[in-house]
């Protein structure tokens, strides 16, 4: 502000002053060249009467000339020294003028300068820079050379007062002055308005800034006016929301996962507790104890690794390793690796595979999404069911259904299949250990492949996955 202020007054300061320099030159002007005139037809008329030394009636016409014109006559000699003066007070003086040099020493014939009376400085453009003083006497110096036979021999030295002109550039330049004051003033008032208007929704998303960085996620700006201001107030308010969500869900993970953990920890203390008191516990029945305690541990064991797997996904840490692979030939593994399960569940797997699907894709995470999804089916469907997986190639996709005749997913359940720790009956879910995690692994490990994986479901039907790969090749 302050900067700017003064760049304001500076340049105004510069037009001021060359604007009344010019008015004075102009002004001068007219003064000037009749007083020259003057000046030097009296030169040429008094010539005769210095060089002849008849200084009487030199004295009576520099007086009587003088008195006409209402100034001061002197006649100098080659010194500089006063001859005749038409107030008779200076005779045999130096005078000491810019004038009088010019003619004297430089060989000029005329001159003219305006000057503070008693001050050899005489008035260049440069002069208004400082404000002139208008009680002081102003007088206005001509000078011209008195010649002989084409010789300098002296000069003519009129002096005459110019009060009124520079009374005149001196109101113009105390009017200056007030113009000055009122256009600095309105000009930093625009200013400020101008800079509050630009700054101000700036400094309110500053703030929101600052609130933000002080943990409060809450925070949003008002969205007004329009362009660039708009548009950065519309992304803060993205960002902030996007921040807010994350943070709730991240509490969420948190809060989730550790209740999952405590379960497993609450069910192992009791059985434990239970050996402890009871010294005399029956053989039989304390190895029972220890063998559910030993399932525990491995359902903590499971839990925490899934919690690792989709934290480094989360972080983006987790790369695929892709090679070229025959899809078809991980869903045989995995379905022969649940084979047992499903067998003492007397179900039967079903598989149907019309092509090898050879990609470029990571075994290991194949593996875990056809096994989540699969283990989920036999883990659901009641004993004696029927699982049909089939594989199929459509264009340049692999298309994976896997699909059970168990009890469906009702419909308000299915959008939130795919969400962390969800699951449709607690209760029963309990029972058969789940923690709700496996299928939001599917989704992240497929989407990494740049597949998709949905669900349809009709409750006491069955339910069917089909999830969809592009075929890559390396
Ligand atoms: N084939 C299915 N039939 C019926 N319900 C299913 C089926 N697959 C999944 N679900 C429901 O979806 C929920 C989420 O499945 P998900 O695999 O994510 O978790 P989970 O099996 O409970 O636990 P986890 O797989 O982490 O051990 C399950 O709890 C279950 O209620
Ligand atoms: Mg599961």
């Amino acid at each position: 502000m302050f900067a700017f202020l003064l760049v304001v007054g500076v340049s105004y300061y510069a037009v001021a002053t060359s604007l009344i320099g010019l008015v004075g030159d102009y002004l001068f002007a007219d003064r000037r060249s009749s007083d020259q005139a003057i000046t030097e037809q009296l030169a040429v008329e008094i010539a005769p009467l210095y060089v002849n030394a008849r200084i009487n009636d030199l004295q009576t016409l520099l007086v009587a000339s003088g008195g006409e014109l209402g100034g001061r006559l002197m006649v100098l000699d080659m010194s500089g020294m006063v001859q005749a003066d038409s107030f008779s007070e200076l005779v045999g003086s130096l005078v000491e003028l810019p004038e009088v040099a010019s003619i004297l020493t430089d060989g000029q014939t005329v001159d003219y300068g305006v000057h503070q009376l008693g001050s050899r400085q005489k008035m260049t453009f440069f002069s208004y820079v400082t404000p002139l003083n208008a009680n002081a006497q102003w007088v206005g110096y001509s000078t011209a050379a008195l010649t002989s036979g084409g010789q300098t021999v002296g000069l003519l030295l009129f002096s005459s007062p110019i009060q009124d002109v520079m009374q005149n550039l001196a109101k113009l330049q105390g009017k200056m002055w007030l113009y000055f004051l009122v256009t600095a003033a309105v000009a930093s008032a625009i200013a400020l308005l101008l800079s509050r208007i630009v700054t101000k929704p700036v400094a309110t998303i500053t703030r929101s800034i600052q609130r933000m960085g002080r943990g409060d996620l809450s925070v949003r700006v008002p969205v007004k006016g329009s362009g660039e201001m708009r548009k950065l107030s519309e992304a803060f308010n993205v960002m902030s929301e996007k921040l807010e969500m994350l943070d709730k869900s991240r509490n969420q993970f948190v809060s989730n996962a550790s209740h999952e953990l405590k379960t497993p920890l609450a069910t192992m203390k009791i059985l434990l507790e239970n050996i402890i008191y009871q010294p005399d516990m029956d053989a039989a029945v304390r190895m029972d104890f220890l063998s559910d305690v030993n399932r525990e541990i491995n359902r903590l064991n499971m839990i925490i690794s899934d919690l690792l797997t989709l934290v480094s996904m989360d972080s983006k840490n987790m790369r695929l390793k892709r090679e070229t692979i025959k899809f078809a030939q991980v869903v045989k593994d995995v379905s022969h690796r649940l084979g047992m399960v499903a067998e003492r569940r007397r179900q039967q797997i079903k598989l149907q595979i019309s092509d090898n699907c050879e990609m470029y894709a990571d075994t290991a995470k194949l593996t875990q999404v056809v096994y989540n999804i699969m283990d989920n089916a036999i883990k659901y469907t009641p004993e004696g069911g029927l699982i049909r997986v089939r594989l199929i190639r459509m264009g340049r996709d692999a298309i994976l259904t896997i699909a059970d005749n168990g009890p469906g997913i009702p419909q308000q359940d299915l959008p939130h299949i795919f969400d962390r720790f969800y699951r449709v009956d607690k209760a029963r879910s309990r029972d058969t250990g789940g923690t709700g995690l496996g299928l939001s692994i599917v989704n992240q490990l497929v989407l990494m492949h740049g597949g998709t994986v949905s669900v349809q479901s009709e409750e006491g039907h069955g339910t069917t996955f089909t999830v969809e790969l592009p075929i890559h090749q390396g």
